[in-house]
């Protein structure tokens, strides 16, 4: 009873016809993974794998809480992207806005729609999906010793049915947690032809993470997971991955994090990167110690000190549609309107 009373107080009236089991896995207490084994402690960061979860029943994650979330999150941490038909070869990327409409109405119209709002930081906007986050990985530390885990950020990304989000490569370490719906998820080697120095030394100084090479052929060598509400996915550091939702509405939150070996290898991408354009040197070593390591380091902390590198950096997208609050999944694109 005194329990259902904080959390009342924690999360709102809204919760006040909860059942007695949905406070019960909103205690902190209770693990977040359902199904830790041996074998995901044995495999965590050093092979793709899949663990259970249970933050899909959590009510900061129901469509009301997200209705919600997206009611009162700042324009400047969301990005809604309207996607290209599944299957096309020609890779669509145009930014929008949810254009002053309701959260409940913005997730219609997603349902109906091909595109993804993504939430980027939840955890900064809400302290309480912070607190999640955190404990989350403090599970992680606590059953794989020694993986300590810092700057962690959480996203959530609301996704159309059968939308796709394009091959490619994030710098930190990263997983997906799906809350509902389902998608596959095809998860690459981190070795060259699928991922190379020189892509991982461009995306650090460019930030074109999206625009990477993707051969069909590289497919054979995916591992490939199906995954719904309660499951998750962690992959190596950098490991290549694309995503296809299948034919339902997809709710999945992205979890980014640093350890002390995943700030090292950024730091060679940036120093090999400015070696690479900057100097016009091959750059030979992706060592993370030694002397070599430190001299990268401070070149690299140099230059960024210098906001050499600010002018690189591709420009913002701009905003190019709005959702149409008549016709849930249309959008109003500005271009056709102004002519
Ligand atoms: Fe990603």
């Amino acid at each position: 009873m005194v329990r259902r009373l904080i959390m009342k107080r924690r999360y709102g009236s809204r919760l006040r016809s909860l059942p007695d089991r949905t406070y019960e896995v909103m205690r902190m207490s209770n693990p977040i993974f359902t199904n830790w084994t041996q074998d995901l402690t044995d495999k965590w960061a050093k092979a793709p794998l899949k663990a259970t979860h249970r933050l899909h029943e959590h009510p900061l994650f129901s469509f009301d809480a997200l209705a919600d979330l997206i009611d009162r999150y700042p324009r400047e941490h969301y990005a809604l992207v309207q996607m290209g038909p599944q299957g096309s070869p020609r890779r669509t990327w145009r930014e929008g806005d949810i254009g002053g409409l309701k959260g409940a109405a913005v997730i219609d119209s997603i349902r109906n729609g091909r595109m993804w709002l993504n939430l980027r930081n939840v955890g900064a906007v809400d302290a309480r999906y912070r607190e999640l986050l955190d404990a989350a990985f403090e599970e992680v530390a606590r059953n794989v010793p020694g993986y300590d885990t810092y700057a962690r950020t959480n996203g959530i990304l609301i996704s159309s049915p059968n939308a796709q989000v394009y091959y490619h490569t994030d710098l930190p370490g990263q997983s997906l947690w799906q809350l509902h719906g389902r998608k596959r998820v095809f998860v690459y080697p981190n070795t060259p032809p699928f991922l190379t120095d020189e892509q991982l030394e461009n995306i650090a100084l460019f930030e074109v993470e999206v625009d990477m090479r993707y051969e069909p052929a590289y497919d054979q060598h995916a591992q490939v997971f199906e995954i719904g509400g309660g499951e998750m996915l962690h992959w190596p550091l950098n490991a290549p991955h694309r995503v296809e939702n299948l034919d339902c509405l997809n709710v999945s939150m992205t979890t980014e994090y640093w350890t002390e070996a995943i700030r090292r290898s950024q730091m060679i991408n940036m120093a090999n990167g400015i070696l690479r354009y900057k100097a016009g040197v091959t750059p030979k070593s992706r060592v993370t110690k030694g002397l070599g390591f430190w001299t990268k380091a401070a070149l690299q902390a140099g230059v960024k000190r210098a906001g050499l590198l600010k002018k690189e950096r591709k420009a913002r997208r701009p905003i190019e549609f709005k959702l149409d609050p008549v016709h849930p999944g249309a959008i109003i694109d500005f271009q056709q309107a102004a002519e």
